[in-house]
């Protein structure tokens, strides 16, 4: 496996190829790493890029750019193990090379409710990289996991909107033995955080149960479970039922998700549940 740090390079090396791609930010966990597997088998004998690039785009000036962990020699050691041929690592002189004045912005009914609703900007950041990386790579297949179930949603619907000639193919969440959702940022909380964070889901489970039980009233079945979280500790942003095909209300006989965000202490965490 090759670690390369400039556009040029990588291009000279994928030219032509039918190409599997996985984005990330690094500091990866078996999540990435079962995104990558699902990339190898996509590519079959053509090559398999993931790239490490934490996109500033995409950080509000409070949130933790700055800290978020920077692991690249790790990171390349776990990618190798996985099946993956090139690393793209570029450094913010080379991705960002003046400041990125064109910006990819998902339209608001879709990129201004949820995660964007609470981290205004974050997801014309998100396609910003995104695109970018797509030029770079032209990828056949790229992958992104289901945990970031609304960005997932927005890169769909870039990819068909704006016609670019890449299959996106979505991986299946990866959680712990207790059902907590591997993420990058669970690094920061603490031996008693981690037990604590188990309660994400538990409460994306029970809003299902509920629904699923019969109860119709979703403000009263979003408030209740705001109300049990927030008496845990936690600072929950949102606690939703919506429909998976576009996230808006949930509606009978149609397929729907849980989803959640929520700060323990100082971090943020992510998750849904589809039913
Ligand atoms: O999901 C992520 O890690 C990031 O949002 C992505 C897709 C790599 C873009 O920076």
């Amino acid at each position: 496996m090759q670690v390369i740090h400039t556009i040029a390079e990588l291009r000279q090396a994928l030219a032509g190829q039918a190409t599997a791609f996985v984005p990330t930010m690094g500091n990866l966990h078996e999540g990435h790493l079962s995104l990558v597997h699902q990339a190898r088998a996509a590519a079959g004998a053509g090559p398999v890029v993931a790239s490490i690039f934490v996109n500033r785009l995409q950080f509000a000036p409070h949130e933790d750019f700055d800290r978020y962990p920077r692991t690249l020699a790790r990171d390349a050691e776990l990618l190798a193990g996985a099946g993956c041929d090139y690393v793209f690592a570029p450094d913010e002189a080379e991705l960002y090379p003046e400041p990125q004045g064109y910006k990819l912005a998902p339209p608001t009914e879709l990129a201004d409710i949820l995660e964007g609703h609470f981290r205004p900007g974050f997801f014309t950041g998100v396609c910003t990289v995104v695109a970018k990386l797509f030029n770079i790579v032209q990828p056949r297949w790229a992958v992104f996991g289901k945990k970031d179930y609304q960005q997932l949603m927005v890169i769909r619907r870039m990819v068909a909107q704006m016609a670019l000639p890449v299959e996106i193919l979505a991986g299946e969440t990866s959680r712990n033995a207790g059902g907590l959702a591997l993420s990058s940022r669970n690094g920061y909380l603490s031996e008693a955080e981690l037990a604590e964070a188990l309660q994400l889901s538990a409460t994306l489970k029970g809003m299902i149960a509920r629904w699923s039980a019969g109860e119709r009233d979703l403000a009263a079945l979003e408030s209740l479970a705001m109300e049990r979280l927030s008496a845990r500790g936690w600072a929950p942003d949102y606690l939703v039922l919506r429909r998976q095909r576009d996230l808006g209300a949930p509606a009978e006989g149609e397929a729907l998700v849980a989803l959640g965000a929520a700060r323990l202490g100082n971090t943020r965490l992510i998750d849904n549940i589809e039913v």
